[in-house]
Order: structure tokens, then sequence, then C-alpha cells
């Protein structure tokens, strides 16, 4: 394993799996290839561009041509999978995007894993294909998988293919699912960054419905640290849950927020419930702990960590913060009661 193609690497999770992988295996080669939707930037890769082992690369994973090349010419031998629609709240807008990356374009991935004959590739999945989990109970990889939203469905759609295409096909691959994760790079549309980037300019938080439904999240670099884990000592065939084990409502999570900048809770605004909402998710780890991987950060840790990034990095997300942002915003929030950007 040492020429890594990083599909989705110029997104949020993918630009910080790049950053993981230069510090713990300086050796290896990494390719990003990425289609550069409104999420991906390269931005979140200015500073791998100067590395002599990192490369770039903009491709649609739904194309079989420009995907085959790429591993060709960089002799690839190992992939790993972000590339993906990947808001919900997007998805029940407008699923098409969803069907074509995170049905499809894992099948034209999967065709190429077995076409080059891949050493090993490893798909990033997500905790929402189990769908929604009463209290007291958490999820464990053997479950069935109920997704409720489209997004959570194109991402088990996903999945199961990459299940027949190892029973079919002897293919060698992983599946990871992840909890949410918060960190540097997070495109605001997303509930942390997005509070956190309105608490700063003083503009209301929009919790949906009465901000009681419960998230488990997860550091950004603890869950890179899970899919390395996998990755190198996963078994194929095998799905990974990768989570603190911790769940948060969202009414404590924004309140977390408001607190660490010092703006009044009074900012926190009730709106129309989302289509269909999980109140909660929950995963059981043990599965990943065997392998040896630990989540390193408390909920806290985690939340004042990315607070801190969002107030001394808004070069980075002010830019973004506008043109079709803005069409999003007023679309997603307007019905709702807030949809202004402005206090
Ligand atoms: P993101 O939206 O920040 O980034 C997605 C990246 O994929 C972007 O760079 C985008 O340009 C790229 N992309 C989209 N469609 C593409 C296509 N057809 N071809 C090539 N590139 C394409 O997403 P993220 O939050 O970094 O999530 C990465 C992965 O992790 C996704 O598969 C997601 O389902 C999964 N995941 C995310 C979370 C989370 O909390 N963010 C949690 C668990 C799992
Ligand atoms: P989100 O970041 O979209 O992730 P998920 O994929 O888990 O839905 O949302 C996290 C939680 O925050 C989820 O319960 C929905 C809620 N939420 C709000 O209350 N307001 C918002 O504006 C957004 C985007 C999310």
């Amino acid at each position: 394993m040492h020429n890594l193609l990083i599909t989705g690497g110029a997104g949020f999770i993918g630009s910080n799996f790049v950053e993981y992988l230069f510090n713990r295996y300086p050796d290896y080669r990494v390719v990003v290839y990425d289609k550069l939707t409104y999420a991906g930037r390269l931005e979140n890769l200015e500073r791998f561009q100067s590395h002599h082992h990192f490369t770039f690369v903009q491709g649609d994973i739904a194309d079989p041509d420009t995907l085959g090349k790429t591993i060709e010419i960089y002799a690839i031998d190992t992939l790993v999978n972000f590339a993906a629609e990947t808001h919900v709240d997007r998805s029940i807008m407008a699923p098409d995007a969803f069907i074509h990356t995170d049905v499809h374009g894992t099948y034209v991935l999967l065709e190429a894993v077995k076409a080059y004959q891949l050493e090993r590739a490893l798909f990033v999945s997500t905790d929402e294909v189990y769908g929604h989990i009463p209290h007291g109970m958490s999820s464990v990889e053997d479950d069935a998988l109920k997704p409720r939203s489209p997004y959570a469905a194109s991402k088990a759609g996903g999945e199961h293919l990459v299940y027949a295409y190892h029973i079919t096909y002897n293919l060698p691959v992983i599946v990871t699912r992840g909890t949410n994760n918060i960190g540097p790079y997070q495109y605001p549309e997303k509930a942390v960054p997005l509070f956190i980037t309105n608490a700063i300019d003083d503009i209301p938080l929009p919790i949906y419905g009465d901000g009681r439904q419960m998230r488990d999240y997860q550091y950004v670099m603890d869950h890179c640290e899970g899919i390395d884990v996998a990755l190198h000592h996963g078994h194929f065939g095998e799905a990974y849950n990768i989570g603190s084990g911790v769940e948060t409502e969202n009414m404590v999570m924004a309140h977390a927020i408001l607190d660490l900048l010092g703006k009044p809770h009074s900012l926190i605004q009730h709106v129309t419930d989302r289509a269909g909402h999980d109140r909660r998710y929950s995963v059981k780890t043990d599965k990943i702990s065997t392998l040896g991987w630990q989540s390193q950060h408390t909920f806290e840790e985690a939340i004042e960590k990315t607070v801190r990034w969002y107030v001394g990095n808004q070069d980075w997300w002010r830019p973004l913060k506008s043109g079709e942002y803005l069409d999003y915003y007023r679309k997603q929030y307007v019905e709702r009661g807030s949809g202004s950007l402005t206090a």
C-alpha cells in the first residue's frame, strides 16, 4: 500500500484525512481525485500543494474514463472513497445528485477496483444507514440497514453494492460507518459550523423542531484515525462503526457553542422541523476497538477545538457564505422563518 487514491479528498473529512496520512505515513503517495462540487474546495488542499508526494486530479467518480486513467498514470494500489453528496437537507430538496454519486459513483469505483485489481479499497459510510435508533439501543454492524432520508438511502445503496462486489467478485473492500464529524474545514451548511459561523455574526441559530434530537458528534481526526485502522487492519467484506459513543442533544450542542463564544442563548430560534428527521443515532464501537482504535476527544474538547478553529479561520469560511450558499440558505430557511443571514 503506497499509492493511494483519495476520492472526495477536497471535502471536509477527506482533506483532514490527507493531513493525517502525511503525518502518519510520510512515504505514501497521495492522489486526491475530486469533482469539486460546492463542498469540494481547493483551499482545503492548499497546505499540501508543495508536498512532493501530493497530486490533485479533478474528476467525477462516476466517470470511468478519467478515473481509470488516473489509476493507471499514478499506479494506484489503494482507494479510500470520501466522495459523496453529504447533506441530508439537500437530499430532501434534490435527491438526484445523491443517486448519481453515492450509488452510481460507488458502482463505478467498484468496477475500477475490479478492473485494476487494487490491493484494497475502503468506502467511508455513515451511521445514518441504520435509521433512527430508539433510546436505550445502539447499532451494531450486523443490524439491518433502515435508512430514512434520500442521503442515508443512497449511502446504504452504495454499501450494498460494496458488499455484493465482495461476495460476488471477491473484492478486497472494507466499509466504515462514522457518526457526525466536527472540526476544521466543514462546509458551513452542517449544523455545527452553521451555528458557529452564525453565532460569530450574531445571526440566529435555526434549531429544527424541539432541538432534542441526538447526534454522536466526534472530532474529525478521531474519525480519520479510525478509518486508518480499518484500512490497515480491517477484514475484507466487513463494516466498522466509528464514533465517540456519546450522544448530545442539538440544544446542548447549540448552548455549548454560544457559551464558548460568549453569545446569548436568545440567538437560538426554533424553526420548522426537517421532514423525516431521525431523532437519534447511536453506535457501538466494540468491533473497531478490537483492531486497536479508541476515540481521543470528549464532546467538550471536540466542540471547543472546532469553535476555536472557526474563530481563527474566518478567511476560510467567510467567502463560502456567499453566492450558491446564500441561494441555498434562503431556500432552506426562508419558509422556516429564518431566511436572513443578517441579525
Ligand atoms: P463533504 O461534502 O465535505 O465533501 C464531499 C467531497 O466529495 C467534496 O470534495 C466533493 O467535491 C466530492 N464529490 C462529490 N461528488 C463527487 C463526485 N461525483 N466525484 C468526485 N468527487 C465528488 O463531505 P464530508 O463531510 O467530508 O464526508 C465525506 C464522506 O464521509 C462522505 O462519504 C460522507 O457520507 C461520509 N460521512 C460524513 C460524516 C460527516 O459528519 N460529515 C459522517 C459520517 C460519514
Ligand atoms: P446535520 O449537521 O445536517 O447532520 P445530520 O446528517 O446528522 O442531519 O444536522 C445535525 C443535527 O442538527 C440534526 O439533528 C439536524 C439538526 N439541524 C438543525 O437543528 N438546524 C440546522 O440548521 C441544521 C443544518 C441541522
